[in-house]
């Protein structure tokens, strides 16, 4: 049986994984509306990811007796500055996702909750991939510079690291 606190915790963490899903949503509809083809597929994989993250939580919480919550999701926002802009977003966003991950498994250590603690070591690499990944991309666009030719070929590119970072 779960303990209620870190039944708690996992249901915060299942809201912030299903609002990571409708944010990536938001920013693959800007991509595709504004001519970034292969950013927007790209994003829509993501989104389907964090879906798949939240689901994971959901039935993990449901198996230990716990009870998983559908949330009430905020309205993403629609508009951005740019394809730089948005992984700037992804960056900021994806680091406090894992300080929110990193919350969960202290909680777990503080209740010696080791099964839970053990479930979200899967979590805990995956936000290591996720933040390297935004790292890496916000580099390939800081050597593109806002070059038109440069944003194109980004584009073109990410298609296929949305494919390998897909799990
Ligand atoms: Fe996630
Ligand atoms: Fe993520």
């Amino acid at each position: 049986m779960l303990h209620e606190q870190i039944a708690t915790a996992l249901n915060e963490q299942i809201k912030l994984e299903a609002q990571s899903s409708h944010t990536y949503l938001a920013m693959a509809v800007w991509a595709e509306t504004n001519g970034f083809d292969g950013t927007a597929t790209f994003l829509y994989a993501q989104a389907e990811e964090e879906r798949m993250h939240m689901l994971k939580l959901m039935q993990f919480v449901n198996e230990r007796g716990g009870l998983a919550n559908v949330p009430a999701l905020e309205a993403p926002v629609e508009t951005y500055d740019g394809v730089e802009a948005i992984f700037r977003s992804i960056l900021a966003h994806e680091t406090s996702v894992t300080a929110s991950i990193n919350s969960v498994v202290d909680q777990c250590l503080s209740i010696k909750d080791y099964t839970t603690y053990n479930f979200m070591q899967w979590y805990v690499a995956e936000q290591i991939e996720e933040e390297s990944m935004a790292r890496m991309l916000l580099d390939k666009l800081a050597l593109a510079g806002g070059d038109r030719g440069a944003l194109y070929l980004f584009d073109r590119d990410i298609v296929g690291l949305g494919k390998e970072s897909a799990n």
